[in-house]
């Protein structure tokens, strides 16, 4: 598959693109500075030997991937997406994007929309085919290549094809996929994350991951 990955110059998204690299695929860093997306593309080509690894503009990266995941702050949401829509229009869309305030009363906020997934579904039009996968994925985890992760990939959204691609893309990780519905079960699934984080520091741990019992 030929991936963009928005905001891949960033941990989670750079993450993704180690690994998706690794199993084969074609990868698009995208970046708001194209200078800092070729930069980020030559340092994964170096770790990962893999030649298919280029940085572009996060709209350039649109237009270029087949799947485009969004691996942007959720506040940069708003910034990033009404340029990237015309590129958008009927391709596969995966939000990684977890709605997550630092040091306020409430660490998981999502936005009126209910999700960050079903915000970028507004901001990007209803031709856009929005999926929520991967946020269960630590960056940090996602960077060594050589461990595996001890978690099920847990994905919503609304159209069947797209959601197929999403589970191959989760088998490129080594995971198992669990269908969670339809896209306004988003929040639910981004809350997890909340959730995992704060297992993590109440436990000292960096790993908490989450898997699907009774299947
Ligand atoms: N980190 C994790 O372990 C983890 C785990 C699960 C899910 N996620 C989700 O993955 C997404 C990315 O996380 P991250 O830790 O990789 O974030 P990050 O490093 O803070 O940001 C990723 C990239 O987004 C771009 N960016 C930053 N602020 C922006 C803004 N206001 N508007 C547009 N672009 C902006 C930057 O790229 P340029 O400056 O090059 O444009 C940055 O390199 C988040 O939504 C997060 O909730 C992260």
């Amino acid at each position: 598959m030929k991936i963009a990955i928005i905001g891949g110059t960033g941990r989670e998204g750079a993450g993704l693109g180690i690994r998706w690299a690794l199993a084969g695929h074609d990868i698009i860093i995208g970046s708001r500075d194209p200078e800092r997306a070729k930069a980020k593309a030559a340092e994964l080509r170096e770790r990962t030997g893999k030649i298919p690894i280029v940085g572009e503009t996060n709209r350039e990266a649109a237009e270029l991937g087949g799947i485009i995941v969004l691996a942007v702050p959720w506040t940069g949401l708003v910034e990033t997406l009404p340029a990237l829509r015309p590129a958008c229009r009927g391709k596969i869309v995966v939000s990684t994007v977890v709605p997550l305030t630092f040091g306020g009363p409430r660490l998981f906020t999502p936005p009126p929309a209910g999700s960050a997934a079903e915000e970028a579904q507004v901001l990007l039009g209803d031709e856009a085919r929005v999926i929520a996968a991967f946020h269960h994925l630590a960056a940090h985890e996602l960077a060594e290549p050589d461990s595996e992760i001890d978690c099920d990939l847990l994905f919503c959204g609304d159209d069947a094809e797209s959601k197929l691609a999403v589970v191959e893309l989760g088998a490129s990780l080594g995971l198992r996929s669990i269908d969670a519905g339809p896209l306004s079960n988003a929040g639910a699934i981004e809350g997890i994350t909340a959730l995992l984080a704060t297992i993590n520091r109440r436990y000292k741990r960096k790993n908490a991951g989450i898997k699907i019992t009774g299947m």
